[in-house]
């Protein structure tokens, strides 16, 4: 029979950070994970520098059903107090833009921090390990591991979402949930890249490679930053952003030239520089490439002078105010996160144990609480690990 107070279903961000802060407590800790290596996403995160936090973590940057619920934990367990672990290794990190905090050098140093840390705690790390038949017993939780009996008094669900299946995602956090009665609020991959629908493929699809700053508009909200067109679809930071907000079947707003009303600007220099073709107009604005594009689309080979105002108008419509139907996303593929996920209503904020089953954890991903792109979804593995570590 293998016992201990704790075990931590799931060596990524959060779990780990969990069991090295349950093992400083004086608790044997073990960490167990079905994949053959620990924190896998952290190697992969941040094109192999691992966007670790970010300098400006709010509430806000997150998104939750219950969007007080991420406070306590974010508060407690700060960027600043996690900025300090990774200074305190000497590692060299730097801001690359908006806050968002990288290793000079690998992620690595970010995953090895986390296992030097918990092997100092006294912590345990076990991979390839199969969990199942999970029971609650008087004591605590039966289970088995690699079919070998285990028991330990606190369990934490730390197995993440769905995102990128090949290096480990599984549903399990969620079933476990389910098992003991918490509600699973409806999930999707998020932080993802769309994809065209099949009328704008056939337009679009010949300019992949071309990226641009651009403001992108749900329903609800609005990201400005660089916009990659790709063979596939739309992608870079400001399209990832705005996946978050996204529900499917809703159309999106793209002004490509956010920072010129194009009506306003065409009818001045229509008078001043009449003679100028509109291509050359549109190429200081934006990409030749997209400059060429709009104007053979829109049939539009003339001077300024010669556009008519419906032609001005048209225009602005699609440079100021172009709606995308996408066809989809490219799902948990190449998601960055689930977005859903445990419902909080009934996890203590406090100390992310079950209301409905005492000795019960979750933390991370798993719960529905999801960041913004830019190191925040790390912050949030952190702190919930941090929160729970210290209860558990
Ligand atoms: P995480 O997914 O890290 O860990 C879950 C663990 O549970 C995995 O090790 C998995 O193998 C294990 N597991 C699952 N099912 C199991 C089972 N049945 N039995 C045993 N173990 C099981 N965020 C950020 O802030 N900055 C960034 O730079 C990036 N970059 C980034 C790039 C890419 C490509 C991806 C996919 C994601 C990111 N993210 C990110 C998001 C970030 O990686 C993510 O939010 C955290 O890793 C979540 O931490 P968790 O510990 O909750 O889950």
């Amino acid at each position: 029979m293998i016992e201990y107070d704790v075990i931590v279903i799931g060596a990524g961000a959060a779990g780990l950070f969990c069991g090295i802060e349950a093992a400083k407590r004086g608790r044997t800790v073990l960490v167990v994970d079905h994949a053959n290596k620990a924190g896998k996403k952290i190697l992969m995160s941040g094109g192999g520098r691992c966007n670790f936090t970010n300098l400006d973590i709010t509430p806000e940057n997150y998104l939750s059903a219950n969007p007080h619920f991420c406070r306590s934990a974010l508060s407690r367990y700060t960027q600043w107090d996690f900025i300090g672990l990774v200074a305190g290794a000497g590692i060299d990190y730097h801001e690359k833009e908006l806050g968002q905090l990288f290793c000079d050098h690998s992620a690595k140093d970010i995953q090895q921090l986390l296992l030097s840390e918990i092997e100092r705690a006294g912590g345990n790390v076990q991979l390839n390990t199969d969990v199942a038949e999970i029971q609650a017993s008087g004591s605590g939780f039966n289970l088995t591991l690699n079919a070998t009996p285990a028991h330990c008094q606190s369990l934490v669900v730390a197995c993440g979402g769905l995102s990128i299946p090949t290096m480990g995602a599984s549903d399990f956090g969620f079933r476990i949930a389910e098992q003991f009665g918490h509600e699973v609020l409806s999930y999707r991959a998020s932080l993802v890249p769309f994809t065209w629908n099949n009328k704008n493929k056939a337009q679009w699809s010949e300019l992949s490679g071309v990226s641009l700053p651009a403001t992108v508009t749900s329903a609800t909200k609005s990201f400005s930053h660089d916009v990659l067109l790709t063979h596939r679809g739309l992608s870079g930071p400001a399209m990832l952003q705005i996946s978050n907000y996204w529900q499917p079947g809703e159309p999106l707003t793209i002004d490509w030239l956010p920072s010129i009303n194009v009506a306003e600007q065409l009818q001045k220099d229509r008078h001043e520089h009449g003679k100028k073709q509109l291509k050359t107009w549109l190429a200081l604005h934006l990409p030749a490439r997209l400059a060429e594009f709009f104007v053979a689309e829109l049939k539009l080979q003339k001077t300024l002078a010669e556009l008519t105002k419906a032609e001005v108008h048209r225009l602005a419509q699609w440079l100021n105010a172009w709606e995308f139907q996408p066809g989809g996303t490219e799902g948990y593929r190449t998601a960055e996160v689930t977005i859903g996920g445990v419902d909080t209503l009934e996890v203590s904020s406090k100390t992310m144990e079950s209301q409905r089953q005492s000795g019960l954890f979750f933390i991370g991903e798993v719960l529905d609480v999801t960041g913004w792109l830019g190191g925040y979804n790390f912050q949030w593995a952190w702190s919930s690990g941090w929160a729970a570590g210290q209860h558990c």
